[in-house]
């Protein structure tokens, strides 16, 4: 079992977190001293979800800027500008991970001081944004546990939990919240193939807290919506646009159930999910390798030469949802007609 509070923690020069794509069965690690090592992670998915992803992004460029030998601030805000480069190669879709590169990058250029001070500036900035996360995941906690009632089965898809932020969770912030209140409920987690981020971390999570969960294939959510199993869905983000919910491939399915059975669904996600600036027309949807649809672990169960198509989000327009909730407190359909402005 993982012991930590935090997901992930800067520790003199050192970025800490655990090795999720090891998860449940052995608890491996990670200790990065550079920029190249944290983006590896990234790449791989050992380090995953939007908001650790910002929180990694940012401790990747104080790695940089902790372990420079530039002799001025001109020459490090290079270094740092070559590292957001590899970063941003990373995986497309979360915005967190661009959000937190340009906070940071902004907060070098404007830096008045010297290189020593530009160097503490950005590892105390990259803390902040860690800061900042765990704060905002217990806020929309405690505002998201107001729409969960006792007695109620919650529907959630991927990870949303303390592993894929930087303590606590989004979707699961909102779960753990309501179970503190005393709230006897239950949840049911989709195993959300192909990664099994469901099977693998969120039933991990919830059974660690001693939260009642049945783990089900994704195939199964409109049977036990249509079975009367379901009070209300709540899921992540991974970037939130002027029209709609870019999150985990099977969100848009789950949502169109949750309207069909009118379950209320509800997604969980902090401001640094928001890009208001665009639609979703302009996101870019990650496609991911053949092999994580062809094989299961290690073992082929598809036929060779066999065509894959393996995006790793998807697209749920505004209309399916009941309301977001975020540390500002709960967006409902009225306040997202301002994201259009
Ligand atoms: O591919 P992943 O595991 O990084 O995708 C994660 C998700 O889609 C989560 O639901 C989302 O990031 C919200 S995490 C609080």
């Amino acid at each position: 079992m993982y012991e930590k509070t935090r997901t992930i923690e800067w520790e003199n020069g050192i970025v800490v977190t655990i090795d999720q794509a090891k998860l449940p069965f052995e608890t491996v690690i990670l200790e990065m001293k550079s920029c190249k090592e944290v983006a590896e992670a990234i790449k791989s998915m050992k380090i995953r979800g939007a908001p650790l992803l910002g929180a990694a992004a940012a401790f990747a460029l104080a790695l940089t800027a902790y372990h420079s030998r530039a002799g001025n601030k001109e020459q490090l805000v290079k270094e740092l500008e070559s590292a957001a480069e590899i970063l941003k190669n990373t995986r497309p879709t979360a915005v967190n991970l661009f959000w937190a590169i340009e906070r940071i990058l902004k907060g070098a250029k404007n830096f008045s001081g010297n290189v020593n001070a530009l160097t503490a500036f950005i590892v105390s900035e990259a803390q902040k944004i860690a800061d900042e996360d765990a704060a905002a995941n217990r806020r929309i906690g405690k505002y998201g546990a107001e729409l969960i009632h006792d007695g109620d089965t919650i529907l959630t898809h991927c990870n949303a939990g303390a592993l894929a932020t930087v303590e606590y969770g989004t979707a699961l912030g909102v779960i753990r919240a309501a179970w503190e209140q005393g709230k006897m409920i239950r949840v049911i987690a989709t195993e959300t193939r192909p990664k099994l981020q469901g099977a693998r971390l969120t039933a991990y999570e919830l059974v660690r807290d001693g939260i009642g969960v049945t783990l089900i294939t994704d195939n199964m959510v409109g049977y036990v919506m249509q079975k009367g199993l379901v009070n209300e869905v709540v899921v992540g983000a991974d970037r939130i646009v002027k029209d709609a919910v870019i999150n985990k491939i099977g969100t848009f399915t789950v949502a169109v159930l949750a309207k069909e059975h009118d379950i209320p669904f509800y997604v969980a996600a902090p401001k640094s999910t928001f890009d208001l600036k665009i639609t979703s027309e302009d996101v870019i949807i990650e496609n991911r390798s053949p092999k994580e649809v062809t094989h299961i672990g290690s073992i082929r169960v598809a036929a060779e030469g066999v065509k894959v198509l393996n995006s790793a989000f998807d697209i749920t327009p505004l209309k399916y949802v009941t309301a977001i909730i975020c540390e500002s407190g709960i967006l409902y359909k009225e306040d997202f007609d301002k994201f259009k402005a």
